[in-house]
């Protein structure tokens, strides 16, 4: 297991974009898109590769693919779509495996209420995408679900994370490795991370 808080000074600036709390919802979407896209780029720096010959224009020409069974981008629902067209713009050919879960308001657990997986998520690389990693609890939930769906290979993408809920992710998935655009201070008594994004579900959707 590894975190990567990816200090890129693209990823950052953009970060920072959209830490301003007057921005539209078409400038916070953008943006979403474009962290992703250098966070996808950050996730699969470690993707084997094969070499095999083409046809080049002067004859014959070794060249390297991306080796194995492909990847499955695991959006949750509902911000997890902000992330999906910028990680699909680097991997186009990748499925998407859709998650969403509610809260049971008295166990306070996350339940899934959708589980669309790709097939063959046994040799897949699953690349979870959701903005905010807060509590852990949907990412706990997914991770498991993926797991049991056989996929062994599981990496997690967001935009924000406070360290707590790093912390319950590798605690019970030591195997999972996160990428990060900014590991932030900590959850507010409701839940929002601080200094983060706001609710990035309503940012992305343009909703209240
Ligand atoms: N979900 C959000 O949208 N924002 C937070 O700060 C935490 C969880």
């Amino acid at each position: 297991m590894a975190v990567y808080e990816v200090k890129h000074p693209l990823i950052q600036h953009k970060l920072g974009l959209m830490r301003k709390v007057d921005l539209s919802t078409k400038q916070f979407r953008e943006l979403a898109s474009e962290v992703a896209r250098l966070l996808t780029y950050e996730a699969t720096k470690d993707l084997e590769t094969e070499t095999i010959t083409v046809s080049g224009w002067a004859g014959p020409v070794s060249v390297q693919q991306i080796k194995g069974k492909k990847i499955t981008v695991v959006p949750i629902l509902r911000a997890g779509l902000g992330m999906m067209n910028g990680v699909l713009d680097m991997i186009p050919s990748a499925r998407v495996s859709v998650v969403g879960l509610y809260r049971n308001e008295e166990t306070l657990e996350p339940v899934a209420y959708y589980e669309k997986l790709a097939t063959g998520m046994e040799e897949r690389t699953a690349l979870i995408i959701d903005p905010m990693l807060a509590t852990g609890g949907s990412l706990l939930a997914t991770i498991e679900m993926l797991k049991k769906a056989g996929c062994q290979r599981i990496k997690g993408l967001f935009l924000v994370a406070v360290p707590a809920g790093i912390e319950r992710i590798v605690a019970a998935h030591p195997d999972v490795d996160i990428y990060v655009a900014s590991i932030d201070e900590r959850l507010n008594e409701r839940g929002y991370i601080l200094p983060g994004l706001g609710d990035a579900g309503d940012k992305i959707f343009g909703t209240k």
